[in-house]
Parts: structure tokens; sequence; C-alpha cells
């Protein structure tokens, strides 16, 4: 999934006018710059970029597939996915992808090592694990592995048996992302959501047996859902002890995902209520031994990406968190596939038809994207440390570059936002959501902007 980071939880002393003040459009930040800056790009440039990137940045490689097809449609769906096509167009999409690694791969230094894959969706678990493999295989044919890859896949559990999950497991892949959205079958089937073919803890126990790590997503907000039964349904996955839990707050988007409308009909939880049923997950989910990363993330205390937050050098892509270990350059492809470089970002077509014919072509299906100054490079580096490690501390070089604004920051400190010391900035609240205005303050790109963006809150 390439999708931004949609939850916010405010810390409840903060003040109504504290809140009024700060609530104003700023950028996401899920990346820098924001997306919304992305301009035409042509494949010439990203060809340029990539044989840049051999040189520049991080040596590791990141791949990220997108795979947008799904079985049945969630109605509460905000992913770049579609109904399933006919098998020819699904064939032709993984012949396609073949081909976009073979016109990539031969810009790409052979003795540059594989960090990380991503299969992304859409559903991968859609394609056979077989294709999975030769895919997987096409990357470890071309580019040694690093000693301890992450290979992960989102996976829908409605449409697997155990020998599919067995299948997976020699596909290559050392982490599953299960969808599981909720426990609750009403929930589900409000949502048009199939729920898991087979037993969690039997899917589970094929998991462990075969030594892989799992992540389960959970998604609330959405209508029949309750604090209560929310925290049901945490409560049923930690007796799993999964490694990482994800709980996403619904993000309801109707004007640009039409299906989104039925669940408004069916009614959605107030505020408040989704409020509620945030804590009541989270405080059960830390008192069972889970610590938080970023908004929305739990994981167990000797997870790496806690190791990192610790040390301040968590870092994220549009593939979600990741380590130094885990994190490099990171190759995209598929439609909608954001290839994110040293250099700057390109992103491929959204539409398949196009991204087939382009690519039969023995063309790259490159649409937009941006290429970055040097200065963004920098103030990048700022920015995505702020948010991921709820701190940053500037360099005299740093502040040269990045909108350093101190009686702006020293406003900020006054009002509970942040500490400054006059070089480190530091989150007061560490899941606030005016983190966001506060890598706004760094970015110079804010300055007279014209863009629109949304509020925090
Ligand atoms: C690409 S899907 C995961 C893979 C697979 N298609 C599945 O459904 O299990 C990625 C995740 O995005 C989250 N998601 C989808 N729509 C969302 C929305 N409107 N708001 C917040 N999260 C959403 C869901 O929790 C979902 O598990
Ligand atoms: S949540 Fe997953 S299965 Fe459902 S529509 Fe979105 S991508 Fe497809």
């Amino acid at each position: 999934m390439q999708l931004e980071n949609f939850s916010f939880f405010l810390p409840e002393i903060m003040l109504e006018s504290i809140i009024e003040k700060y609530n104003v459009p700023v950028p996401r930040y899920t990346s820098y710059p924001p997306a919304n800056y992305f301009t035409e790009l042509s494949a010439g440039e990203y060809v340029d970029a990539v044989k840049e990137s051999n040189t520049l940045g991080d040596s590791k490689l990141s791949f990220y597939f997108h795979i947008p097809f799904c079985k049945q449609l969630c109605r509460y769906c905000a992913c770049n996915s579609y109904a399933m096509r006919k098998t020819e167009v699904v064939n032709d999409y993984i012949k396609a992808l073949h081909k976009e690694m073979d016109l990539v791969f031969p810009l790409l230094n052979k003795d540059r090592k594989t960090s990380q894959i991503h299969y992304g969706g859409g559903t991968p678990t859609i394609l056979d694990a077989e294709i999975l493999k030769e895919l997987n295989n096409h990357i470890i044919n071309n580019f040694p592995l690093t000693e301890n890859p992450e290979i992960a896949i989102e996976c829908h559990p409605g449409f697997l048996t155990l020998n599919d999950w067995e299948k997976l497991c020699n596909a290559g892949f050392t982490r599953f992302s299960i969808g599981i959205q909720d426990f609750n079958l009403k929930v589900l089937e409000t949502v048009a959501r199939k729920p898991s073919q087979e037993n969690i803890s039997d899917i589970f126990k094929v998991l462990r047996d075969n030594g892989k790590r799992i992540n389960l997503d959970f998604l609330f907000g959405l209508p029949y859902q309750t604090p209560e039964s929310f925290l049901n349904t945490i409560e049923k996955a930690v007796e799993l002890a999964p490694d990482r839990l994800v709980l996403f707050s619904y993000a309801h988007v109707p004007w640009l995902k039409k299906a989104q409308l039925y669940l408004e009909k069916a009614g959605l939880p107030e505020k408040n209520v989704k409020e509620e049923m945030f804590e009541k997950a989270s405080q059960f989910l830390i008192s069972a031994g889970y610590v938080r990363i970023g908004m929305d993330h739990f994981v167990k205390p000797d997870d790496e990406l806690f190791e990192a937050l610790k040390e301040g050098k968590l870092h994220r892509n549009f593939q979600g968190y990741c380590t130094r270990r885990t994190t490099a350059q990171v190759y995209a492809f598929g439609v909608t596939g954001i290839s994110q470089l040293e250099a700057g970002y390109a992103q491929n077509t959204k539409d398949i038809e196009e991204y087939l014919s382009i690519i039969s072509k023995d063309e790259l299906p490159i649409k937009k994207g941006l290429l970055l100054s040097k200065n963004q490079q920098t103030v990048r580096r700022i920015i995505d440390t702020l948010m991921c490690n709820y701190s940053v501390t500037l360099s005299d070089e740093d502040k040269k570059e990045v909108n350093f604004d101190t009686q702006k920051l020293l406003e900020m400190q006054e009002d509970g936002i942040i500490t400054f010391d006059g070089n480190t900035i530091k989150l007061v609240h560490e899941s606030s959501p005016f983190v966001r205005n506060v890598a706004a303050l760094l970015d110079p790109l804010m300055i007279n902007t014209t863009k629109s963006f949304s509020k925090p809150i």
C-alpha cells in the first residue's frame, strides 16, 4: 500500500484555543516535498536519476510492486485498487512487471544489494504464489540480497486456504501483513469484506512454523464498531501475539471513493466515539506490552523499529516505517508506483491500459515526479527525522537551509507544542497531529504557498 497516514489524536489536556490556532491547512509530509508538488517528469529524466542513484545516497536497493487488483472491493477502501479484471489482463500485467524490471535493472550497478522488497495493492495475494516467487526471483537473480532482507507482502485472508499460506511461505517472503480490519462479522458484512477463510490461529501456526514475521492491520471508525467491540477485536488479536499491529483510522473521502457513501448511510461513529475506540485499543495494547511507533503502529519492545526510534534513526518510505538496515532507495514497478531516489521521486501512470501499452513499446511508464535540489534534499532529511522520531537537532549548516524562524518556534514552545533550545526541536506530545505544523515551519516551500492542504485534525 502506498497510502497516506490518516490518523490524528489529540492530547486531552490541550486547550481549545490552541487546537483552533494550529488546526490550519498544512502538508501531511508523507514525503518531502509533498506529492502535490509533483509535476510532469519524463522517462528520460527518471532514467538519469536511476543511473545517478548508483553513486548518490544509500547503495542498498528497495523494490516495490503494486498489484492493483482485488477479488471484491471493500466499501471503505481508499487504496489504488480495481475489481479483478479478466485473467488475460492480469497475465499481461505480470508480464509487464517483468519487462519493467528488464528496463530498469541494466541501469543499476550489479553489486548493489537488495534489502527490501514490498508488495502492496490492491491485493498482491490474488496472484498465485508461484507467480510471486518468479517476481522475487527476477530480483534475486539480478542483485545479491543483504544478510537479513525484508520481503513483505500485504495479504487479504478472505481468499486464502492454509495450503495457499503454506505456498506463500515458500515464495521467499519474510513478513506477512494480514488485513484483518475487524473480527466482528457484522462490521465486515457492512463494508463488503470477506472474513478470513481459515482460523487466524491456524494461519499463524503455518506462518510461525515457517519462521515468518506477522503484522496485522485493523481499521476503526466503521459502521457498527463501538469502543467495546473494537477493543474485543484487539484483545483477540493480542492473544495471537503478532509482531506488529497497525490501527488505521478510517479515512472518509467519498468525493474520491463513491462506495464509501454506503457507509455514511449505514452510520459512521461520531468523532469522539472514534477517538475512544483508538484510546481504549491503544491503552490495551500498551498494557499488553506493545510500544507505539508514530501515530498508529504498535510493536513488541524488541522490534527493530522501536530500537531505531530510541536511537532517533527511524525512517519512513511510502511502504511504511523502516530502519537503516531495511531502508534504501526505492524502485517501484506497476501502476501508481512511486520510486523514491536520492535525487527525487517518479510516479508511474495510474491507468492499467496505458501502463500496459507504454511497457509494450519498451518504454518506462513514468507520468510525474520531482527532482530535488540540494536544499530540498537537506530539508527532506530534517523533516523526515522530525516526523518519524518526534525530534530533530539542527546543525548550523541545516539552519541556513531550512525556513528557520526562531520567533515562531519559541511561540510553539509557549503554546506547549514543542520544546526548543536553539538547536533541538522536540515534540511535547509524541503523537501530536501538530507535528505537521512544526515541519511546515521548517519548510521553505511554505513561504507564500498557493497550494491547498488538509487540516491536521
Ligand atoms: C492495500 S490494503 C491491504 C491488503 C489487502 N488488499 C487487504 O485488504 O487486506 C492496505 C490497508 O489499507 C487500509 N485502508 C484501506 N482503506 C482505508 C481507508 N479508507 N482509511 C484508512 N485505511 C484504509 C486497510 O486497513 C488495509 O489493510
Ligand atoms: S482493502 Fe484491500 S481488498 Fe479491500 S478493496 Fe482495498 S485493497 Fe482491495
